[in-house]
């Protein structure tokens, strides 16, 4: 028999592309090769996970390809239910994949559940924090967890509380925190063992403009200091000024992976949306699809994607205002996650980026 392509083990992504390599009746060769990390922080390949079985089956995760680059600040955008969580606690070990692989700090995450959860903090959208703790005792407790020593613990807790802003509120019980004060808490307590990898399930959610802009320049302030930092959000905002790159999920499958503005370019077309009373939205239907291709809207509204701009728009209004219908309402948009998202999903995240 032929000698196929050599096994670089532990490495899944490079396996499972070395493995399409081989040809019918060649098997793996081991080879000596010292290098077993991919150097991608978080490489997934078609990652499955369901949950339940028979008729009640849910594909919470249908074969996600993500590739996290060192140092990236990496947003997993998506609307409720469409898998973020599940994505995140297969990669975090909390679950483990129903099929393909994933590595995580160069470890893969069904048989290395333990070396990855040392490379990675974790903060959860649901982490269950007695709230009758504070949160000097709750820092204290997670750096025994990971086994820090004391005489170092008992510097890097008051300083991370520092660096959340909760050094003022770190002996109240957690019960009294506010949304916001729990999320930094959620942060420092991901940070007590300075992982190189950070997952953070929809930090902001919840929290009010302010306390979200601070959120953002904290976690801004880790990747400049090096962490690679993969972050769930159901904000287009979020995920436009706050990532490197983007990944959308729907329905348990990537259906948009890369550079915000680059994604944002193919879309290429502005896109104007109109509201006319509803006796006249058939007619303005027909008239707006001469000016380019519909696009879906929020209820209530009409979309179109200008083919030739924005120059346009005076020429869609007179010919809407020359069959009488009455427009109520007129909105011109330059191309935006919110474009990309409804492209590829044929919907609008609604409330998205309030
Ligand atoms: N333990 C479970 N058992 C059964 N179904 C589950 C379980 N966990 C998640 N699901 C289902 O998997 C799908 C994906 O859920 P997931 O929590 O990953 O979504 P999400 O994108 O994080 O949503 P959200 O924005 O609401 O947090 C949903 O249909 C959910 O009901
Ligand atoms: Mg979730």
């Amino acid at each position: 028999m032929l000698p196929g392509p050599c096994r670089m083990a532990p490495s899944t992504f490079v396996t499972e592309r070395l493995s399409r390599l081989a040809r019918p009746g060649q098997e793996f060769v081991e080879c000596n090769i010292v290098t077993t990390s991919p150097s991608a922080p978080i490489v997934a390949t078609g990652l499955v996970r369901h949950f339940g079985s028979g008729d009640s089956l849910v594909r919470a995760v249908d074969g996600v390809d993500l590739q996290v680059e060192a140092g990236e600040i990496f947003g997993f955008l998506g609307p409720n239910g469409a898998g973020k969580s599940t994505t995140v606690r297969v990669l975090t070990t909390l679950l483990k994949p129903s099929a393909g692989s994933a590595t995580v700090a160069g470890f893969d995450v069904a048989t290395q559940a333990d070396k990855v959860r040392r490379a990675i903090g974790v903060a959860l959208q649901d982490a269950a924090i007695d709230p009758l703790m504070t949160g000097r005792e709750l820092l204290d407790l997670q750096s025994v967890l990971y086994g820090i020593p004391k005489s170092v613990a008992t510097k890097r807790g008051p300083e991370l509380l520092e660096r959340v802003g909760l050094t003022a509120a770190a002996d109240r019980r957690v019960g009294t925190y506010s949304g916001g004060m729990r999320r930094r808490l959620d942060l420092a307590l991901s940070l007590v063992h300075e992982p190189s990898v950070l997952f953070l399930d929809e930090p902001t959610t919840g929290l009010d403009p302010m306390s979200r802009l601070t959120l953002w320049e904290e976690v801004r302030r880790l990747n400049r200091e090096g962490t690679t930092v993969l972050l769930t959000t159901q904000y287009l905002e979020e995920a436009d000024q706050l990532a490197d790159r983007i990944a959308i999920i729907d329905h348990g499958k990537i259906v948009r992976q890369g550079v915000p503005r680059d994604l944002k370019a193919q879309v290429g077309s502005p896109t104007l949306f109109i509201d006319v009373d509803g006796e006249h939205v058939d007619m303005a239907r027909g008239i707006l699809e001469r000016f380019g291709d519909l696009r879906p809207t929020s209820e209530g509204k009409l979309g179109v994607g200008l083919a030739q701009g924005a120059e346009a728009v005076a020429s869609v209004i007179r010919t809407l205002d020359e069959a009488g219908v009455h427009v109520r309402h007129l909105e011109l948009n330059e191309p935006s996650l919110d474009d990309v998202f409804a492209e590829a999903t044929g919907y609008r995240l609604e409330g998205a980026d309030q």
